[in-house]
């Protein structure tokens, strides 16, 4: 792809980015999923082309297009993001961007449900795979660096800081999407970056500047 061929201090590398929400289907016409426009995604994906690294870039059915000069890898359901995931080749880090949905509907079925007046679906759930934490947790070819992302509300350091350990990614981008913020849904975005060193918080910024100041972290690491 064009990235790979551009400049830049990650030229040569290649990082996956998962992104978007995933839709867990109910019937044809129906599904669960989390809110994601995939903007944070698409920003991030662009911002390390830009550097120049080649981007495996697995999303699922966002608002936004795909970014240019990537390797899109389109998917519905989480179990399909997580194949999607250990299909491509291996990464030297991995960002996880994605609004996972944390069910799946198990008896879904190919027939639409009809308010015919049998009363109310009687729907089934079972919990999907944590894509994060089997790449950070790979006993091989695990990337070098993997970063998650925690959207939380309340104590949102002490939760994201839990989740980072439980998970065993390196990073954590943690932000407060509790609606007061006005963050869920907008272009801009306030994020704590919390790591072996800490919690970092950075000043509220747009969602592409985000993007561009976590890639340049990220070719700090990978140089
Ligand atoms: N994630 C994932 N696979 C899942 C769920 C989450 O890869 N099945 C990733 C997300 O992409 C994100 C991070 O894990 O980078 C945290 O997602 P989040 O929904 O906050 O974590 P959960 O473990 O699902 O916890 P919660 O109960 O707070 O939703
Ligand atoms: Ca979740």
């Amino acid at each position: 792809i064009d990235a790979a061929l551009s400049d830049g201090p990650l030229k040569g590398k290649h990082i996956l980015v998962t992104s978007g929400p995933t839709h867990e289907p109910i019937d044809p016409v129906r599904y669960i999923a989390n809110r994601s426009s995939g903007a944070q995604g698409s920003a991030i994906a662009t911002a390390l082309a830009a550097l120049g690294a080649e981007v495996s870039f697995v999303t699922g059915p966002a608002d936004v297009p795909a970014p240019q000069n990537v390797r899109v890898i389109p998917v519905q359901t989480a179990r399909e993001m997580l194949q999607a995931v250990q299909a491509a080749p291996a990464a030297d880090a991995a960002v996880f961007a994605a609004a996972v949905a944390d069910w799946h509907v198990t008896n879904a079925g190919d027939s639409k449900i009809k308010k015919d007046g049998s009363g109310l679906p009687q729907l089934e759930f079972a919990e999907n795979p944590d894509i994060l934490a089997t790449v950070s947790q790979m006993k091989q070819g695990r990337p070098k660096l993997v970063v998650g992302f925690a959207a939380e509300t309340d104590d949102v350091i002490a939760h994201a800081t839990a989740k980072r350990a439980r998970k065993g990614c390196d990073w954590i981008v943690a932000n407060d999407v509790s609606p007061a913020t006005g963050i869920m849904g907008g272009t801009e975005n306030a994020v704590t970056l919390i790591s072996d060193d800490g919690a970092e918080a950075w000043p509220r910024m747009g969602k592409d500047a985000v993007a561009q100041r976590l890639a340049q972290r990220i070719a700090e690491v990978l140089l």
